[in-house]
C-alpha cells in the first residue's frame, strides 16, 4: 500500500526521490507525487504510474524533500487527493500512510478555524493540525498534532527553512535508512537499497528527527531513545528484474535458491532448538490472510500429520472477532510482509487472549517479528511482484520445519522419520528446479486458459489447499475468474457449471490416499466436456489418459506434493496473465503490503 520516502542530504532529492518511490511501486499505488525545499516548498502529484509524474517534473535544486505513492482508501484516486499534502502557508508538508478514523470531526473542526481542504483525503487533516501547532518547532507541533488523531499512521513533515524531516508511526511500517552525511525514511527497506544497508527501525507510537548528520528517536512520552543500527543482506540487484521480464518470473526462478537460503535457517531450528525450546501446548492456531492462509492450510496437513497436534486455521480478518473459546493453543501468525495489518491485529489479540505466539515472514524488522514471542524467518529475499511466490514456498518449507520439531519434540516423530523428511526436504531445490525447466512445456500448456472466463482448480486432500492457491494466483494476475475446489464438492453444486469452454485444473498425485478417487472426478469432468489439464507424477500413464494436456512433476511424497505442484501453478498463471496483456508485477486494485484492515 501506500510508500513513503524522505531525503535529507546532499544528493539532489529530487532524484532520490523518484529512485526511492520506483522502488516503491510493487507496494501498489494509484498516484504519486514528491515535495521539495528549492528553497521553497515545489510540489508536483499526478494520478497513474510514476512515468506520468517523471514526464512532468521540472527540474528541481534542493537536498530535501518527501515522496509518496498512494494507493487510495478515503477519495478516489486523483491528481488532488494524491500526497503530499500542503499546510495553508504553503510552508509544511506531509506525506502519510495508514487511516485517520476521526478525520471528520477534524475537518469540521480545523474548517471552522479557516483551513484550506482541497482534497477528499482523510490525511490532509494532519498537515492542517501540525499548522496550527507549529510555532517554529516541528517536532513539538506533529507530537502535538499526533495526539489528537485516532486511527494509524506513518507520516513524514517538512517545513520551508530546514533540512529536518519530522515522522511519526502508528502501525504502520517506517524505517530509518543511515547514511554519511545524508538520511532518510521510507516504508521499508527496498526504497533505501541503492543508498545504504543500515537501518534504523522505528517503533509504534515513537517520533524521530533526522537531518543530515543526526537522527534522533523519540519514544511515546517523549523520552530520546537509542537504537542500533541493522545491517540489511538484501542488496540493490535482489530487488531488480535481471534480464527476466516480469519480477514475478524472475521470483519464481529464484524459488530453488529461496527454499536452499530458507532450509538452511530453518536447520539451526532443528539443530540448535532456538524456537519452541518447550512445546507445552496440545493443539496449534494458524491465522494469515490471503496466500499465506493457503499456506496456513498446508501447513495443518504438514502438522497433523508430522506431529499428530490438532490444527485449527482462522482467517486473520476474522479472528480478531471471533469469540475465542477457552483454549490456548500454540497461534502461528504467517505474514510474508510482516506488515498486513489484520494479521497484526490477530497477533495482538491472540496475546491478550494468553496464547503464546510464533510469526512466520520473510521480512526482518518488520512490525510481526516484535509482536509475537518468537520467530522464523523464510528468507525468500525480497518479493517485488505483487503475487506472492517464493515467499508462499519458503513458508511452507517453514511449516514443514516447525512440524518436524514439533513432532520430534512431542515424540510423534521417531530420529529415522525425522531424518527421512529432512532428506525429502533436502531434495526440494532440485525438484523445484526439473519443474522449472519445463517453463516451455507448461507456457504452451497455459494456451488451455487463455480465453477462459471460468477455471476451475480441484484436488484433494493436501493439495486440496494447493489448488486454492493455484485458483487465487490465477485470479489475482491474468483477471480470469478462478475458484478452487476440494474435488470431491463438486458433484454438490459446481458440476453444473461445468461445460466445453470451462477448463478444469485437477492434481492427481499417486501414492496419494486419495488418487483413486481423484480419477474418479477427472472423469466426471471430463463427462461434462470440461478441457482437462491433468498435474500428476512423471510416467502417469493412467492420468494422461483421462486428461486432455497433462504436466508432469517429479515423484515426491504426497506430503511435499504441493511444492512442485505449487510451481506448475506459478508458472501457468504467469504464462497466461502474459498471453493476456495482464499487468502481472502490478494487478489492478492490489496492493503487496496491506496496511489497513
Ligand atoms: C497473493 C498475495 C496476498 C497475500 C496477502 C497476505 O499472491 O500475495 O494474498 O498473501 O495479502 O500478505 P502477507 O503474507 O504479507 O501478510
Amino acid at each position: 500500500m501506500c510508500g513513503i520516502i524522505g531525503y535529507t542530504g546532499y544528493r539532489q532529492a529530487s532524484e532520490v526521490l523518484m529512485e526511492a518511490l520506483k522502488r516503491l511501486e510493487y507496494r501498489g499505488y494509484d498516484s504519486a507525487g514528491i515535495a521539495i525545499l528549492s528553497p521553497n516548498l515545489s510540489m508536483h502529484k499526478q494520478k497513474g504510474e510514476l512515468d506520468r509524474l517523471r514526464v512532468r517534473l521540472p527540474k528541481i535544486e534542493g537536498n530535501v524533500g518527501i515522496g509518496h505513492t498512494r494507493w487510495a482508501t478515503c477519495g478516489k484516486p486523483s491528481n488532488e487527493n494524491a500526497h503530499p499534502f500542503v499546510d495553508c502557508t504553503g510552508k509544511i508538508a506531509i506525506v502519510h500512510n495508514g487511516i485517520i478514523e476521526n478525520y471528520m470531526q477534524l475537518k469540521e473542526q480545523l474548517g471552522l478555524e479557516s483551513n484550506r481542504f482541497t482534497s477528499q483525503t482523510d490525511t490532509e487533516v494532519i498537515v492542517h493540525l501540525i499548522e496550527k501547532h507549529f510555532n517554529g518547532n516541528l517536532l513539538d507541533a506533529v507530537r502535538l498534532a499526533m495526539n489528537e488523531i485516532k486511527g494509524t499512521y506513518a507520516v513524514a513533515a517538512m517545513v520551508q527553512g530546514s533540512n529536518e524531516l519530522i515522522a511519526a508511526r502508528k502501525e504502520n511500517p517506517l524505517v530509518i535508512g543511515v547514511g554519511v552525511n545524508e538520511n532518510f525514511i521510507a516504508s521499508d527497506v527496498t526504497a533505501l537499497l541503492s543508498y545504504t544497508n543500515k537501518v534504523k527501525y522505528v517503533m509504534d507510537g515513537e517520533i524521530v528527527s533526522i537531518t543530515p548528520d543526526r537522527i534522533r528517536i523519540f519514544d511515546p512520552e517523549g523520552n530520546e531513545v537509542q537504537r542500533e543500527d541493522f545491517v540489511v543482506t538484501w542488496n540493490a540487484e535482489d530487488a531488480q528484474k535481471g534480464g527476466f521480464s516480469h519480477f514475478m518470473l524472475k521470483e519464481i526462478f529464484e524459488e530453488p535458491q529461496a527454499i536452499h537460503n530458507s532450509l538452511l535457517g530453518a536447520l539451526d531450528i532443528i539443530k540448535n532448538g532456538d524456537i519452541l525450546p518447550n512445546v507445552q501446548f496440545n493443539s496449534i492456531k494458524m491465522i494469515a490472510c490471503g496466500s499465506s492462509f493457503n499456506a496456513a492450510m498446508v501447513g495443518k496437513y504438514i502438522m497433523e500429520e508430522m506431529a499428530k497436534i490438532p490444527v485449527t486455521l482462522e482467517l486473520a480478518s476474522e479472528y480478531r472477532y471471533s469469540p475465542g473459546a477457552k483454549e490456548f493453543p500454540l497461534v502461528i501468525l504467517i505474514s510474508q510482509s510482516g506488515e498486513t495489518a489484520d494479521t497484526l491485529a490477530a497477533a495482538r489479540e491472540a496475546r491478550r487472549r494468553g496464547c503464546r505466539t510464533l510469526g512466520i515472514t520473510n521480512v526482518i524488522g518488520s512490525t510481526l517479528t516484535r509482536e509475537v514471542d518468537e520467530v522464523v524467518y523464510t528468507r525468500a529475499g525480497p518479493e517485488i511482484g505483487v503475487a506472492a511466490t517464493k515467499t508462499f514456498i519458503t513458508q511452507l518449507i517453514a511449516l514443514y520445519i516447525i512440524a518436524i520439531r514439533v513432532g520430534y519434540a512431542k515424540r510423534a516423530l521417531g530420529h529415522d522419520s525425522m531424518w527421512g523428511y529432512l532428506n525429502e526436504l533436502r531434495k526440494m531445490p532440485g525438484i523445484v528446479q526439473s519443474v522449472l525447466d519445463r517453463a516451455s512445456e507448461i507456457e504452451k500448456a497455459s494456451n488451455i486458459l487463455v480465453e477462459a472466463r471460468d477455471v476451475f482448480f480441484i484436488g484433494r486432500n493436501i493439495n486440496y489447499p494447493t489448488v486454492l492457491e493455484g485458483a487465487l494466483k490465477l485470479k489475482e494476475i491474468s483477471y480470469i475468474h478462478a475458484e478452487g475446489y476440494a474435488a470431491g464438492e463438486l458433484k454438490h453444486g459446481p458440476l453444473a457449471l461445468l461445460d466445453s469452454k470451462t477448463p478444469v485444473i485437477a492434481v492427481a498425485i499417486q501414492k496419494d490416499l486419495t488418487y483413486d478417487k481423484m480419477l474418479a472426478n477427472i472423469s466426471e469432468v471430463a463427462a461434462r466436456e470440461s478441457p482437462v489439464l491433468a498435474i500428476g507424477c512423471e510416467g502417469d500413464r493412467e492420468l494422461a489418459q483421462l486428461s486432455d494436456v497433462q504436466i508432469s512433476v517429479p515423484c515426491v511424497q504426497p506430503l511435499f506434493s504441493p511444492i512442485p505442484v505449487t510451481i506448475v501453478f506459478q508458472l501457468l498463471s504467469y504464462y497466461a496473465a502474459n498471453k493476456r496483456g495482464c499487468s502481472i508485477d502490478k494487478p489492478k486494485n492490489l496492493a503487496k503490503s496491506v496496511t489497513v484492515e
